[in-house]
């Protein structure tokens, strides 16, 4: 990220949900909010009717359109895990790089039991309070810790919260591996691991090495890529599967689901009118730690 200025790649993510919820007719992901949380040009773009027709044509869904399956299906496959997780009695969420994420203006009240944490970077972070203010005090289940993960450890960063290591937490950590170095990530799940209970359970989502891509999930990949160098957040992560999972098995953790792009087609995108589907660039992980 560029210091000094909150994530691009945030306020991008929110303009695809925005979209999505704004002109998809059955949308995977429905996030009310998002518009309002993203960028002013982004809220411009979302309100000229041309760009409206062309990123909701038919070609662009069947390109781009790999873009909003990604980003609106990682938010539906980690919120449908959270919600499994709360009916098996987990009371801790902890939204890692929450970016523009809204389940704090969607759901916190759903679920007053539920302690929220949103850990971010101080940049990001700092733009979306400012943003928030508009809907008056938040609830009081929901607190907010900053990190740098390049800096710190996601154990030390939580030491500062209310956040309590003897109860099982679910963490969700979306849209933000691809940003970091490879060490960077499996520094943060080794770390998640001395502070999080047995039975916490932790969903992110990870590039796969674009080399093993085709056609026009290769060219799309090097799209996001210029893109993301354009907004100042390179893309640096990228993992094979059978690799990560021994990594992980190592520090502690259970593989419990490793969902493959055509697999979250299957399971969130299957005969949608609109075409919209899941990249196979990127992977869900779920892991449980025993
Ligand atoms: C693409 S956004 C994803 C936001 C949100 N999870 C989503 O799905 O829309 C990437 C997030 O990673 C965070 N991030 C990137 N590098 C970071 C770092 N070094 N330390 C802390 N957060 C970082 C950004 O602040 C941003 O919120």
């Amino acid at each position: 990220m560029k210091e000094g200025q909150s994530s691009r790649t945030a306020e991008a993510a929110a303009a695809l949900r925005a979209n999505h919820f704004q002109n998809a007719e059955n949308p995977v992901f429905s996030d009310p909010f998002a518009f309002e949380l993203t960028s002013t040009g982004w809220k411009k773009l979302l309100t000229t009717s041309l760009t409206v027709k062309v990123i909701n044509s038919s070609v662009f869904n069947r390109t781009f359109g790999l873009l909003t399956g990604q980003v609106v299906g990682r938010s539906r496959y980690a919120e449908d895990q959270l919600q499994a997780a709360i009916e098996r009695g987990v009371t801790q969420y902890v939204l890692i790089g929450a970016g523009l994420d809204s389940f704090i203006l969607r759901q916190s009240q759903q679920y007053p039991q539920l302690k929220i944490y949103e850990v971010d970077h101080p940049d990001t972070q700092a733009a979306k309070q400012r943003k928030l203010r508009q809907y008056g005090t938040l609830p009081a289940n929901v607190e907010f810790v900053a990190i740098d993960f390049e800096k710190e450890s996601i154990a030390d960063a939580l030491t500062r919260s209310t956040f309590k290591q003897d109860q099982a937490a679910f963490f969700s950590w979306l849209g933000t591996t691809h940003y970091l170095e490879p060490a960077t990530t499996l520094n943060t799940l080794a770390s998640i691991c001395q502070i999080a209970a047995e039975g916490s359970e932790v969903v992110l989502d990870y590039s796969v090495d674009y080399r093993e891509l085709e056609g026009i999930e290769r060219l799309g990949t090097l799209f996001v890529s210029q893109f993301t160098r354009f907004l100042k957040e390179p893309l640096k992560g990228q993992f094979r599967p059978k690799t990560l999972h021994q990594a992980v098995e190592q520090m502690g953790y259970i593989v419990t689901e490793d969902l493959s792009g055509d697999g979250l087609s299957d399971r969130y995108f299957h005969a949608r009118s609109d075409h919209i589907r899941h990249t196979v660039a990127t992977h869900m992980l779920h892991l449980r730690l025993m």
